[in-house]
């Protein structure tokens, strides 16, 4: 018996106003209207605010005042819903306090933190709870870390058809990506900076790559992770680092763990950006991964940062137009080798820019599979999205989302 059953509601939209969360309403609307089957509602700290993305999004339903550290409104808004999908962030600023209502009131859960030290946390506080309540918790259901945790899941099931064997070995390359970056993104980046500049403790568990596995699974085999320009050997190019590998790579080694580690205890997973081949490709590889660091300097320097975030960033709130969305793409390759050398290549593809519109569509339909997610096949506590969901979000996202997953060879 579901104990969420009798709820007034199936989902509220948490942090409605924000850059994603007006796109996400919008293609609620799209998807199950304002009057249908999904109970649906929005929420936010403003209800002017409310008002006016409710007006400019079709999302005329229910709106619910809340503020993400008003912990009696936050307890009341988990007891009145099945699920919860919050886009307000930075989460490791505003999102813990949602957490603990969700874990305690047996509501479940999903978001869009890309802010491993936050997952980390609230892991370690609320996972009893969250097992004890049956809620079950689903972070990193955007761009990250959908694509690879559900790109790996994916590249192993068809291993497993194939050679009747997962894949040891596993790297992520992106082959293309069209897309911006709004304020709330670059806010969650710049506060992961600050935390991280004060805390050597908080950057040794960053460079772990065990750190969101559970606490008797942190240890593994040495990860490579491709932090300079590199000629590869899976893919033949050269390549340079992705941001946000740093962030994925955790995820994917989470759910290997959840899963009971079938991919073999030698399993590695890495990610970086393709760049081609030849003194091209070098140069290329050699460009990107200097303008990154450099970036990465400025933003981990308190002063410059400032500057960056005061003039130069977009602002909480800001993001890329929605021709930008329209125009945006990804393509990502896995490049699969099993223990004895036998090779697999799978692509995941978007349609949509991968940081809004494609979020927007990840965490919709992670929403809607939350709701439909049957409390007597997965239970409470914290999942990723490849657990959670696995071939249901696959299918629900080849289906709704302008994402294809497809094997190469
Ligand atoms: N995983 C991914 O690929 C991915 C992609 C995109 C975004 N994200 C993440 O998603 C989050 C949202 O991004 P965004 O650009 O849409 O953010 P944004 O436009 O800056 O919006 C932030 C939201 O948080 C709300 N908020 C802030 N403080 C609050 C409080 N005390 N109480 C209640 N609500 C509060 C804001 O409400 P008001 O409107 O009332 O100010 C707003 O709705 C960020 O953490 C970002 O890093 C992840």
């Amino acid at each position: 018996m579901d104990a969420r059953a009798d709820r007034r509601l199936d989902l509220i939209v948490f942090g409605a106003t924000s850059f994603v969360g007006q796109i996400l309403c919008r293609r609620l609307v799209e998807r199950h209207g304002t009057d249908g089957d999904l109970r649906w509602a929005i929420a936010g700290r403003d209800p002017a605010k409310l008002d006016r993305v409710a007006a400019d999004t079709g999302a005329d339903v229910e709106r619910i005042v809340a503020d993400a550290a008003d912990r009696p409104a936050l307890a009341a808004l988990a007891g009145a819903t099945r699920v919860v999908a919050s886009t307000v962030g930075p989460y490791a600023l505003y999102g813990s306090d949602l957490v603990a209502a969700v874990a305690e009131a047996g509501t479940d859960y999903c978001d869009l933190t890309g802010e491993p030290q936050w997952m980390r946390r609230m892991i370690d506080a609320h996972a009893d709870t969250a097992a004890a309540s049956g809620a079950r918790i689903v972070h990193a259901c955007g761009f990250d870390s959908v694509p690879s945790d559900l790109g790996v899941w994916f590249l192993q099931q068809r291993a497993r058809e194939r050679f009747d064997a997962p894949c040891e070995h596993v790297s992520m390359r992106v082959a293309s990506m069209r897309g911006g970056a709004s304020g709330g993104t670059i806010a969650s980046m710049t506060n992961l900076m600050e935390e991280a500049a004060g805390d050597p403790d908080l950057r040794r568990m960053l460079a772990d790559p065990y750190a969101l596995a559970p606490v008797d699974l942190r240890s593994g085999p040495r990860q490579r992770d491709v932090n300079r320009p590199t000629r590869d050997q899976a893919s033949g190019q050269w390549v340079a680092p992705f941001v946000m590998a740093a962030v994925n790579t955790r995820v994917v080694h989470r759910s290997h763990a959840l899963l009971g580690r079938p991919w073999g205890p030698g399993f590695t997973y890495d990610e970086a950006m393709l760049m081609g081949t030849g003194p091209l490709g070098a140069a290329k590889a050699g460009g990107l991964s200097a303008g990154m660091a450099a970036g990465v300097g400025l933003v981990a320097l308190g002063p410059t940062r400032r500057a960056l975030s005061r003039w130069v960033l977009p602002k909480p709130g800001q993001g890329p137009s929605p021709e930008a969305q329209r125009k945006g793409s990804f393509d990502l390759r896995f490049f699969g080798t099993t223990a004895d050398g036998r090779t697999l290549r799978t692509r995941v593809t978007g349609d949509r820019d991968p940081g809004y519109s494609g979020t927007a569509r990840m965490l919709a339909e992670a929403a809607v599979g939350l709701v439909q997610l049957d409390p007597a096949e997965v239970g409470g506590g914290f999942w990723t999205p490849a657990t959670a969901f696995g071939d249901r979000l696959v299918e629900r996202l080849e289906a709704h989302a302008g994402i294809r997953f497809d094997v190469l060879n």
